[in-house]
């Protein structure tokens, strides 16, 4: 079954081109479950079917000129799921990791995971500092998956190292807590399946991020679908705040480089 997948951009009136191509790009990947269950099928089935669209965005993402991917996998209030789709979900991310290790490393795709580990089993650990350690040199594309991660929980830790650390500025301890050590501000966010939140994804990072949202479900999700986000980024007005267009500002949002 195919969706019909229109993007959503809430933008009026005249529209002025500006950057060409958003140097950090969020996905909120949403609607799995609904996919399957429009198809009689379990919610894993739709987990599985959007690992496929993960690595078609990911390619995209690759072919382009875009240097950050940031992939909102599993929130830290996901745990809350059904132990079963949970587990299979951690062995959904093994399996990629495993998977897709070989053919990042050839192309210049460094996988990074952001959030948690604590929490994660010791198999999917070891794959993700394999990934990491086997693509540690790749400059086309950073692709950081969130896994078990917090927006609001980046940000206390934040605080929390401001409390332990008073050598660390402000701006340090955030870029640590945040994983935002060698990242830039989110330029443009997209969330398909429907729902218009931010779900406590890159909550300081999206300060000025460009909202595109899709009723095109996750595991439906194309290059095509990308592209089309990408095209409505560029008929973005971005202003910051200011009266024009104008670079932004660092005082938006300290710890994170913008472009
Ligand atoms: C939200 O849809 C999706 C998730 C919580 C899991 C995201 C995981 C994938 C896309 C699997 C592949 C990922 C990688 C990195 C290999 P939902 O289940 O909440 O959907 P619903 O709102 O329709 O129930």
């Amino acid at each position: 079954m195919q969706s019909t997948c229109s993007l959503s951009n809430g933008t009026s009136g005249a529209v002025t081109i500006t950057s060409a191509v958003p140097r950090h790009v969020a996905i909120i990947m949403d609607g799995n479950g609904r996919w399957a269950a429009a198809r009689g099928q379990a919610r894993t089935r739709g987990h599985l079917q959007g690992a496929r669209a993960v690595r078609e965005v990911v390619a995209a993402a690759a072919r382009s000129e875009i240097r950050i991917l940031t992939l909102y996998a599993f929130s830290a209030d996901n745990w809350k799921r059904p132990e079963s789709e949970v587990a299979y979900l951690m062995r959904l991310f093994r399996r990629y990791l495993a998977e897709e290790v070989d053919a990042c490393a050839h192309d210049g795709v460094r996988l990074e995971i952001i959030g948690r580990r604590d929490r994660l089993g010791e198999s999917l650990c070891e794959a993700i500092e394999a990934a990491e350690t086997a693509t540690r040199g790749g400059e086309r594309l950073h692709l950081r998956l969130a896994i078990d991660y917090s927006g609001r929980a980046a940000i206390l830790r934040a605080a929390r190292f401001l409390r332990t650390d008073t050598e660390a500025g402000f701006d340090e301890a955030l870029a640590r807590a945040c994983h935002m050590r060698d990242t830039v501000a989110v330029d443009l966010l997209i969330r398909p399946g429907g729902e218009k939140r931010l779900s406590d994804f890159l909550l300081w990072e999206s300060a000025y991020a460009e909202l595109v949202f899709s009723d095109c479900l996750w595991p439906d999700f194309t290059a095509g679908h990308f592209a089309e986000a990408l095209r409505e980024f560029r008929t973005r007005r971005r202003r910051y705040g200011a009266l024009a267009d104008a670079p932004h500002p660092a005082r938006h949002a300290p710890g994170v480089a913008h472009g």
